[in-house]
């Protein structure tokens, strides 16, 4: 990216985004290409007598135009995802921007959509000439994906970059310099800081930059630091197809929006991964249908809020109809309107293989109008599985919150969900120990997750984050010691309440599709039920349904009937029945 192109950029920037970083990004990108530039020289005088200063003219004047900036601003919003090679930056040729083959090493931390992210990256750095490694020890660029949400998770950030760091030390002189990359949230929460405090850091992308990846590296490979971290209103990186990075025979998974707008008052998200936009539905459909080509049998559809999807790309469908809210939820920003919308979406995902599952995380529970609910109960490989954070269950801590419901809407939602999907299994996340709460919210949450009995859960202690609206209005007042006790009593609660809901599976029959073999036992096999709970059985040879009189051992991406002997907070187990499809099980469930 040119230096007048950050700023051309930056009017599409957030309205709560870098702005502030765009100069900042604009000067280290000019410092780094400033090594013929910007090195301490002779006075204006002699080097007008020696000629240099007659050389710069020549050079300003077959150096880039405004009219090559302009040009350059005005790039489509897609653009492909490998370099421009027809028409580089002047100041790098295309030589530089590919990867001559040297090894990358990626690591990721924090959730799936990191790992999607992780994909897109190497996606990226591979049509530019890129080889990836599993070896630490051969890798010539490291590259950390990084998750914001909490301390911790940061703290693992730093921990690592400390070892790298003496990796980078210890380099052999007869290998080119390990260059290493800070990707994704952290980089777009610190910026510069990282630069700053960890010299051995060499470049940083935010999550809308990983198609500068190939430039910023190149500008690394001069010695300098180099950074990208503008956010953008539209990158969905929807014509990069993401590469696998552990590529699984059953399952994958399809990003279909990024970023978030709900501004939920302990959250970061909205200012690390920006606003909320979604990805073509047509490009969506595309992906879907090539790993079903590949053979792929479950599909998660993610996001940051998958149900808040809205495509607006089809200028055509402006539906003027006002969003269909859940009863009793409302938002923190303006109401949206028209674009094709999550049912829609799901609708037509679902119809491209009927014997591939279809899975979304995470959604947000103000976007379940009837039609996705009754979708979900009437499409056979949609997995009757949804996960409804609460968060917290006191109505008084919600609204500190800023979650746009009350526990008692929430609930009502619960039984509205459950009325309309039998059988569906509910999975939520909790927060702990959030500014302000009492011991009698505390037990508020104790009781939703005991009356909700969920499947799953996910709970959390408190982290206080800057720039979010809590840091900036509430006093992060719960000591750490009672955050974590109360923390250890949900998940107590939460334990004895799963193990409860999945003690109804006993004796029943359920759908599991292979994953492959159990990691504690070699005579094991597991999968997942419809409701994603893991299923273990033992690897025996068993009927085919579709192929009667044939006896055949279950493979990955077999869907076979498990009969369900015991169960856990975390696990069922069972025996076997047969070798099936979707189709023919649905009579089964
Ligand atoms: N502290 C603790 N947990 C958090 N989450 C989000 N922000 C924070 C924070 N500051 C949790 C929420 C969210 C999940 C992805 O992470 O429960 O749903
Ligand atoms: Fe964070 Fe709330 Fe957005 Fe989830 S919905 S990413 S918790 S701001």
């Amino acid at each position: 990216m040119h230096p007048l192109q950050c700023v051309l950029q930056a009017q599409r920037c957030l309205r709560w985004g870098p702005l502030t970083s765009v100069s900042w990004l604009l000067l280290r990108t000019c410092r780094a290409h400033s090594g013929v530039r910007s090195s301490a020289g002779p006075s204006p005088e002699r080097r007008q007598e020696d000629g240099v200063w007659k050389d710069f003219s020549s050079r300003l004047a077959t150096g880039p135009t405004f009219q090559h900036f302009l040009r350059s601003a005005s790039v489509p919003q897609e653009k492909p995802s490998t370099p421009d090679v027809e028409d580089p930056p002047p100041y790098l040729t295309v030589d530089d921007l590919l990867g001559r083959q040297r090894k990358v090493y990626l690591e990721t931390y924090g959730c799936q959509m990191n790992v999607n992210d992780t994909e897109i990256a190497w996606s990226i750095l591979q049509k530019s000439g890129y080889l990836r490694t599993s070896n630490l020890q051969e890798a010539d660029v490291v590259l950390l994906v990084t998750c914001s949400i909490r301390e911790k998770a940061e703290q693992t950030i730093w921990n690592r970059l400390h070892q790298l760091k003496s990796l980078k030390s210890k380099r052999l002189r007869s290998r080119v310099p390990l260059r290493i990359g800070i990707l994704g949230c952290m980089a777009e929460r610190l910026k510069e800081e990282i630069l700053n405090r960890e010299k051995t850091v060499d470049i940083l992308a935010g999550p809308d930059a990983y198609r500068d990846l190939p430039r910023l590296l190149a500008v690394a490979e001069s010695g300098q630091q180099a950074a990208n971290v503008l956010l953008s209103m539209d990158e969905t990186y929807a014509d990069v197809l993401p590469v696998q990075m552990s590529p699984s025979a059953t399952s994958a998974f399809v990003s279909i929006m990024r970023g978030c707008d709900n501004m939920c008052s302990y959250c970061i998200v909205p200012f690390t991964r920006g606003r909320e936009r979604s990805r073509p539905v047509a490009s969506i459909l595309e992906e879907v249908r090539k790993l079903s080509e590949q053979g792929l049998k479950e599909v998660t559809l993610l996001g940051q809020n998958v149900n808040s999807f809205r495509d607006t790309s089809e200028v055509q469908f402006n539906n003027a109809v006002s969003t269909n809210l859940s009863r009793g939820f409302s938002t923190n920003y303006k109401a949206k309107q028209g674009g094709l919308r999550f049912a829609y979406l799901l609708d037509q995902v679902s119809r491209i293989d009927p014997e591939m599952r279809i899975r979304f995380t995470s959604p947000h529970p103000k976007d379940f109008p009837d039609e996705v609910l009754q979708l979900i109960h009437e499409r056979d490989n949609i997995c009757k599985q949804i996960h409804l954070p609460a968060q917290s269950g006191s109505s008084r801590v919600l609204e500190a919150m800023r979650r746009g419901y009350s526990r008692e809407a929430y609930v009502e939602l619960i039984h509205h969900i459950r009325e309309s999907i039998p059988g569906v299994s509910l999975s939520s996340d909790f927060i702990a120990g959030f500014c302000g709460e009492t011991e009698e919210d505390h037990l508020q949450t104790v009781s939703l997750l005991q009356e909700v009995q969920y499947n799953m859960g996910f709970l959390f202690a408190y982290s206080m984050r800057q720039k979010t609206r809590a840091y900036h209005r509430l006093k992060d007042d719960i000591p750490e010691e009672v955050k974590l006790r109360r923390l250890e009593e949900l998940i107590t609660v939460f334990r004895e309440e799963a193990t409860k809901a999945n003690k109804t599976f006993v004796g029943c029959t359920q759908l599991v599709l292979v994953e492959g073999l159990s990691k504690r036992s070699a005579t094991d096999l597991y999968g997942r039920n419809d409701g994603n709970l893991k299923v273990i059985f033992p690897d025996v040879a068993m009927e085919d349904v579709t192929n009667p009189g044939l006896r055949v051992q279950a493979q990955p991406g077999d869907y076979v009937l498990v009969k369900i002997t015991s169960a856990s907070s975390q696990t069922l187990k069972g025996h076997v029945l047969c070798r099936t499809t979707l189709k023919d099980s649905a009579a089964y469930c």
